[in-house]
């Protein structure tokens, strides 16, 4: 039985559908793009809703146990799913990618056998032979293999969807963070080559996209080569980015403070592309949580460098991240975190509560907190921190901001776009004004975005 909608305008090959699911950071965002990108040559569309998939692909996150857990509740529902599609002769397939996939591959195979098989965030490249295998029922249904040279070798053009864009530049991460299970599901750190990004750039500006944000678990470590061999800084990789026409906005992300030179900084001040926002994760404000951490930097060494930040660029608004209840974080420890955060005066800021990732060093360290502690601290932090979120949007009221307008927004005759802190600023306006950058007077300010009148 054939469903119309299914059928393609030629009625020649029938349309399938795929439904990415995403969790976790902007590097699986950019991966869940890519990922269409790879299956749109085997005549795969963009599904809504799962159950209207044929494929179905969660691309997961391990960083705490809550993004894990997720992932099997998740696949009880789409058992359901493919149950209910068999009824009617249809099939699903469905695949389980990103990092749960590269840590706990064999668990998923075998606690949740609806998946079809299992693909780390390093080797999607290879799913169009990896859905062809499974449709054979032959070889392996679990590919973690790390890549990611071959990986960006194998991933065609990128589509655009609108005019900001994410670019991985950098993959992995080798700092090894004491909490943190990314060194291993991510693997090694890799720098894309300069020809590479700068081509994919390209290829996105030509699409109308004005605003490039690069992205990398450690993305100020970023050492690419270019054509002719020599290493590269993420600063000198943003200014060539910065020359190509079209590309009006650089934001880059997530930042490690050790990584934080002198010429990125300076960069800052000098190149008016780069927009004013940084975030950069201090993750405590105690120096001896973040020695127990591995952080590799004390609390006033990431004070030194907002100071140097805010010399070199003035208005440059700061987000961070930040994990109570660290194994050993004594209230004390946690007050240093609140003076941080007072000194600072953050845009925005992620907090968390401090999870034990198994295969971790922290998870097997002495002096775990409490759970009903960590939330404490927890509430006691975010309030400190959403203080500071609504003064700084308030602070807008009465300015005018160069908004980039990426959609419709929600209200009809509405558009929603972003100020170059990165703050939502919804207006009323055409939607014709897509794509551009314009200058939009903020009349109202709420927690989390701006109100503004063009
Ligand atoms: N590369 C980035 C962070 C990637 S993970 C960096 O170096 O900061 C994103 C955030 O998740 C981290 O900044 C941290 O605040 C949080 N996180 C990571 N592991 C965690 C854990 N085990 N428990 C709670 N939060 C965690
Ligand atoms: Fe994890 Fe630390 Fe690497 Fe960030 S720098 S990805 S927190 S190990
Ligand atoms: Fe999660 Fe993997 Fe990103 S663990 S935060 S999806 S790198």
């Amino acid at each position: 039985m054939t469903h119309p909608e299914k059928e393609s305008p030629a009625g020649s090959a029938p349309v399938k559908r795929v439904y990415i699911e995403t969790y976790g950071c902007q590097m699986n965002v950019y991966d869940s793009d890519r990922m269409r990108d790879v299956l749109a040559p085997l005549g795969y569309a963009r599904a809504d809703a799962p159950d209207e998939a044929d494929l179905v692909v969660l691309n997961t996150c391990h960083i705490r146990e809550k993004a894990t857990e997720k992932v099997y509740s998740e696949l009880g529902r789409l058992r359901a799913h493919k149950d209910r599609r068999a009824e009617t002769g249809q099939a699903t397939t469905i695949v389980v990618a990103g990092c749960v996939a590269q840590a706990e591959g064999e668990e998923i195979m075998r606690r949740a056998p609806v998946v079809d098989f299992v693909v780390g965030p390093q080797a999607y490249h290879k799913l169009p032979e990896l859905i062809a295998r499974t449709a054979r029922a032959t070889g392996d249904r679990i590919d973690a293999t790390f890549e990611p040279e071959e990986k960006f070798d194998a991933l065609p053009a990128p589509r655009a969807e609108g005019p900001t864009a994410f670019l991985s530049v950098q993959e992995g991460c080798d700092k090894f963070c004491t909490f943190c299970v990314v060194p291993y599901t991510r693997g090694a750190e890799y720098s894309r080559p300069v020809d590479q990004i700068v081509a994919e750039a390209k290829a996105l500006a030509a699409q109308g996209v004005r605003e490039l944000t690069l992205l990398g678990q450690n993305v100020n470590a970023y050492h690419g080569k270019d054509g002719g061999g020599a290493e590269t800084s993420l600063a000198r990789l943003l200014r060539l980015l910065a020359r190509i026409e079209g590309v009006e906005r650089l934001r880059y992300t997530t930042s490690h403070p050790v990584e934080m030179t002198e010429e990125l900084i300076a960069l800052h001040g000098d190149e008016p592309k780069l927009m004013p926002y940084l975030h950069l994760p201090v993750q405590s404000g105690s120096s001896r949580v973040l020695k127990a951490m591995n952080r590799k930097h004390t609390a006033e060494e990431y004070l030194a460098i907002v100071e140097k930040l805010r010399a070199a660029r003035p208005d440059l608004a700061l987000s961070t991240d930040f994990i109570v209840g660290f194994p050993g974080e004594t209230e004390k420890d946690f007050e240093d975190t609140l003076a941080l955060v007072r000194a600072v005066g953050f845009a925005s800021a992620f907090s968390f509560k401090y999870s034990r990732r198994p295969g971790t060093p922290a998870s097997g360290m002495h002096g775990q907190v409490e759970e009903d502690v960590k939330t404490d601290r927890l509430a006691r932090l975010q309030s400190l921190l959403s203080c500071q979120q609504r003064g700084f949007n308030d602070r807008q009221i009465g300015q005018t901001l160069p908004v980039l307008v990426a959609e419709r927004g929600r209200k009809p005759g509405q558009v929603l776009g972003k100020s170059p802190y990165l703050q939502s600023v919804h207006f009323e306006g055409d939607a014709g004004l897509i794509g551009q950058i314009v200058p939009v007077r903020i009349i109202d300010a709420s927690q989390n975005s701006l109100t503004g009148a063009a």
